[in-house]
């Protein structure tokens, strides 16, 4: 495979390139959900792992994994996504209540089911937007379940790399009434010049009292720690090789586009939220994690 543009298309589903990352995800808060000390809950997330034949022998509970949490796949790098899972249930339910949006966009969205777990004031719409084919498999698998969403949902089938605004608006979406938005794990499987254009998007169809969190990757951390236990262990356990689906360009600061935009910015790395909750991943030598940065940012009124 050369080349960005085919490692990120070549397979439209959750079987194959950067859709597997959603299964990896989906596993990962599997995990989380049945821990004594769970930091998330998502009843879904199992389900999806074993549907899909390219993850249905991963496992579902630490339990399942000969080393438990000493595995850094299954342990370190799991308790990681629910940490994220749970950081991002809070700014979600945080900025609906709090600044009184009731438009909600995930992009990238995955296998993602806040839509059916959080419970929502009333009158909200989450938009999802995600490839095709992996908003597809999640319509089959919750379908199959019957699962009720807690909020009017509109899925999007689109390409973030494209443009994507227009079907937003044409499902509904407001861009005079205030909204909040979420890329979580998505932005370092984007060319640099889809970030920019997906940020300036963003702002472009958010109102005064917007909300918008993000994960990226600082720049050097996407050449080092290339050798990193978390890296190696997916790649060798599960075939997924996250630093060849990264898109390994120079990255912009959208932090500091945001704040020229006047909007409030303000970047936390994971283990901050670690600390504050009392369980999570802490630093380590030689670390994947060390790199990653959660930014929150507010348009003022
Ligand atoms: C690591 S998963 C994260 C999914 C979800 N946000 C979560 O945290 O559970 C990355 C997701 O980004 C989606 N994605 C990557 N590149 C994309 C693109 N160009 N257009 C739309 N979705 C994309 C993938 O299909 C996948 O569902």
């Amino acid at each position: 495979m050369a080349g960005t543009a085919h490692r990120n298309t070549g397979v439209e589903g959750v079987e194959g390139g950067v859709g597997r990352t959603a299964l990896l995800v989906a596993a990962a808060r599997a995990i989380e959900t049945h821990r004594h000390d769970s930091l998330a809950q998502d009843i879904y997330a199992e389900h999806f792992v074993l549907a899909a034949p390219a993850s249905a022998g991963w496992p579902v509970r630490v339990q399942q994994v000969a080393d438990g949490d000493a595995n850094p796949l299954w342990g370190r790098f799991a308790r990681y996504f629910g940490l994220r899972t749970r950081v991002l249930d809070d700014f979600l339910l945080r900025s609906v209540r709090a600044g009184g949006a009731r438009q909600v966009v995930l992009l990238g969205a995955g296998l993602d089911t806040r839509a059916f777990r959080l419970d929502w004031p009333s009158g909200c719409v989450i938009f999802e937007i995600d490839r095709e084919g992996v908003l597809a498999f999640k319509h089959k698998v919750l379908g199959g379940l019957s699962a009720a969403p807690k909020a009017a949902r509109v899925p999007i089938p689109r390409d973030l790399r494209a443009d994507w605004a227009g079907a937003l608006t044409d499902s509904g979406f407001d861009p005079a009434a205030p909204s909040v938005w979420l890329a979580e794990g998505l932005l370092f499987y984007l060319p640099s010049a889809a970030e920019t254009c997906l940020i300036d998007t963003i702002d472009r169809l958010s109102t005064a009292r917007s909300a918008l969190a993000y994960e990226v990757k600082l720049e050097k951390d996407l050449r080092a720690y290339r050798d990193s236990p978390l890296y190696t262990s997916t790649k060798h356990q599960i075939g997924i090789d996250l630093l060849d689906l990264f898109v390994g360009e120079p990255r912009p600061d959208s932090a500091a586009d945001l704040a020229d935009k006047g909007w409030s910015t303000s970047v936390h790395t994971p283990f901050d939220f670690t600390r504050r909750l009392g369980r999570g991943p802490l630093p380590e030598d030689n670390d994947a994690l060390a790199g990653n940065r959660w930014v929150f940012a507010n348009k003022p009124r």
